[in-house]
């Protein structure tokens, strides 16, 4: 573990324990401990089998699959010799079992209209959309990049592409017309698909001009379609810009799925590294299909009535994994808004819960802190009382953030699945299966049947309980990623060369007496403090659990005495940012964690450096707590300003 050789020491200490509730037990697909671990035994048995049997069963085949798992390290292949298609997966096979009235998707833009669209309609429409893309020359393999807003012709599109077997690139519709053409180039896209803009805190982004910059810059891109949403004026290049409505009124509605390889690529979905370019990270279909779709229904337990709602947008893995595939190959009912949290006001999201009944609700901790520091008053308002279970995603939650969620959000009653799991994972990894585990604040407690994680030291072996090391897995699962787009060789580097035989996921992890996993944050977010290694999580965690911070992030500093001292940036609820709010937080670090953890400088801001995604950009912070001019990779940065402010706080 790095130079010093020692352990990651863990000092949370977080007793709190919450059985599931027996009524959502009584119900739920699987109902207590021993079922879950029966499920998970039978699984680590014979991974391959206990796949394969869920495939057959559960997904379409043109062609039986021969082969469930051919596996030359670091290369999956599964289903071999099998013919599926994940859009089939996704709506023929609804439509066939008499299912085609049923809601697929319900969405509200952000200045309040909706769209209802059942099985039936949104099949049609992409059956029309998959026409459109074989007509401007579309073929299965080629690379079809999307930059749309949170809109449900996004899902069309989507499931066009895979329709007929071409590959999509989603790219969040934050980004900069510099990353998208790198994406463009990097995937080598053939077609560009946009909107005219979206909505965003009432005002419209103008995604087509950033995309008319971006194809300068990607001059692989010979086509683009415009979607258009929010009818600001735009310029059309003619022979390379065609409007959406005009291409699908002509289209037939007729466009049979093609039967495609198991192993044929379904997406690639750019991610950062720790350093440099963006990674892109390649998936196929029907290992990922099987995975997102068998996922789904166990950790969110779902039910025929249910109306889901994963607030993520489809430019991350979280869209396409647990808003797309994996809910619509399980026929569920899904929710979709167009734009922020807090427009008109801060309590939309709980206007949107009331409006439409929503009983699953799946978001980030770093909206749950947001609506922490927005006010209770907001969530009074409204009538949460359809939520039935919770989730979150993206980083660890702190357990000061998870009770708020617990109590204000479930009302105390609804479980709340912390699932951990990664763009590369392709799907939920760990997680509580709310109707069996119990959970604990701040865990994301066990792994998924057919997952085998071990946390190793940098040799490889085994740590032993409540010490950190390196999250790894050590078998394939057929969600896992096929390797990064036209770049083996950092695939292997990257995954697979540091702790041999075993997927590297670049996380520190813990595990407790109950075999419950606790994530410590990324690999390169381990400080060394006076030779104690401390995770940055458990650090925030602490602060966040005073009443007075928002939110925090922790980084190392250079430090002649210690190695590294620890650098904390806080964001205030409420309060003055004094000497004396200073000490008192030194305090409650020292008091919640102990002094090894006690901050050396605090610095307060009104807001943190993050990546669109709300991941905190520690990488940035670390270099402006060392007095270090800010080098790499910004792309991903929500907003430029503030890392003006911090800068500008210190002088
Ligand atoms: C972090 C998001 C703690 C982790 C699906 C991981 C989490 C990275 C959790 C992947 C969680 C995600 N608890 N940490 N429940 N979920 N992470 O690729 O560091 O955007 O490696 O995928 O987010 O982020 P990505």
């Amino acid at each position: 573990m790095g130079e010093g050789g020692s352990q990651i020491d863990s000092v949370m200490q977080e007793t709190r324990l919450f059985p599931p509730p027996g009524e959502f037990s009584k119900h739920a697909k699987i109902k207590n401990l021993a079922e879950y671990q029966e499920l998970w035994e039978r699984a680590r048995r014979n991974p391959a089998e206990f796949w394969a049997d869920i495939a057959r069963s559960e997904l379409h085949w043109f062609e039986p699959f021969t082969t469930a798992l051919v596996w030359r390290e670091p290369n999956a292949e599964w289903f071999v010799g099998g013919k599926t298609n994940a859009s089939y997966n996704c709506l023929d096979a609804h439509l066939l079992q008499g299912r085609g009235d049923r809601t697929a998707i319900i969405w509200e833009g952000e200045p309040g209209d909706e769209v209802r669209w059942t099985y039936r309609q949104l099949h049609e429409q992409v059956c029309k959309f998959a026409n459109v893309l074989t007509s401007l020359g579309i073929e299965c393999g080629d690379v079809v990049s999307i930059y749309m807003p949170l809109v449900p012709e996004l899902v069309v599109a989507m499931l066009a592409c895979a329709r007929i077997g071409a590959v999509h690139s989603v790219i969040f519709a934050g980004f900069s017309a510099e990353a998208v053409a790198e994406r463009n180039r990097d995937a080598d896209a053939k077609l560009q698909i946009t909107a005219d803009g979206g909505w965003r805190r009432g005002k419209v982004l103008p995604l087509k001009g950033t995309v008319d910059e971006a194809l300068d810059k990607s001059p692989c891109v010979q086509k683009c379609v415009v979607l258009k949403r929010t009818n600001n004026p735009v310029s059309m290049r003619a022979g390379r810009d065609y409007w959406w409505h005009e291409l699908m009124e002509d289209a037939s509605h007729d466009c049979p799925a093609l039967p495609v390889d198991s192993e044929n690529t379904l997406f690639i979905l750019y991610t950062s590294g720790s350093t440099g370019k963006p990674k892109g990270i390649r998936h196929t279909t029907a290992g990922y299909n099987i995975y997102v779709k068998k996922t789904f229904e166990w950790v969110f337990d779902h039910r025929e009535e249910d109306i889901y709602w994963c607030t993520a947008d489809c430019g991350w893995i979280t869209g396409h994994s647990y808003v797309v595939y994996g809910p619509l190959s399980a026929g569920a009912q899904i929710l979709l808004y167009e734009g922020a949290p807090n427009h008109p006001a801060e309590d939309r999201f709980w206007a949107l819960i009331e409006k439409y009944r929503v009983n699953i609700l799946y978001t980030a901790p770093t909206a749950i802190r947001a609506f922490i520091k927005w006010g209770d008053e907001h969530v009074e308002k409204h009538d949460l009382s359809s939520l039935r279970l919770l989730g979150t995603v993206g980083e660890g939650i702190n357990p000061e953030a998870w009770m708020w969620y617990h109590e204000k959000i479930g009302g105390g009653r609804c479980p709340i699945v912390d699932t951990w799991w990664q763009t590369e994972t392709g799907g939920i990894m760990m997680s509580p299966l709310p109707g069996a585990i119990a959970t604990k604040p701040g865990s994301c407690t066990l792994p998924l049947p057919g997952i085998v994680p071990a946390i190793v030291d940098e040799q490889g072996s085994p740590v032993p309980e409540n010490h950190g090391g390196w999250l790894v897995m050590t078998h394939p699962w057929p969600g896992m990623l096929r390797g990064i787009w036209g770049d083996d060789a950092r695939y292997r580097e990257q995954y697979w060369s540091k702790v041999p035989h075993c997927y590297l996921a670049g996380d520190n992890a813990r595990r407790d007496p109950d075999g419950y996993y606790w994530i410590m944050g990324r690999i390169d977010d381990v400080l060394n403090v006076s030779g104690h290694r401390l995770s940055t999580i458990e650090i925030e965690s602490a602060l966040v659990s005073h009443p007075a911070v928002a939110e925090a992030a922790a980084v190392g500093r250079p430090d002649e005495l210690k190695g590294e001292a620890v650098a904390v940036f806080v964001v205030l609820r409420s309060g003055e940012p004094t000497e004396s709010l200073k000490s008192e937080l030194r305090q409650h670090v020292r008091k919640e964690i102990g002094a090894l953890a006690q901050p050396d400088d605090i610095r307060f801001t009104n807001s943190l450096p993050k990546t669109r995604s709300g991941k905190i950009m520690r990488r940035l912070l670390r270099d402006i707590a060392a007095g270090r001019a800010t080098v790499g990779d910004t792309s991903t940065l929500e907003d430029y300003t503030i890392l003006a402010q911090i800068r500008g706080d210190q002088e």
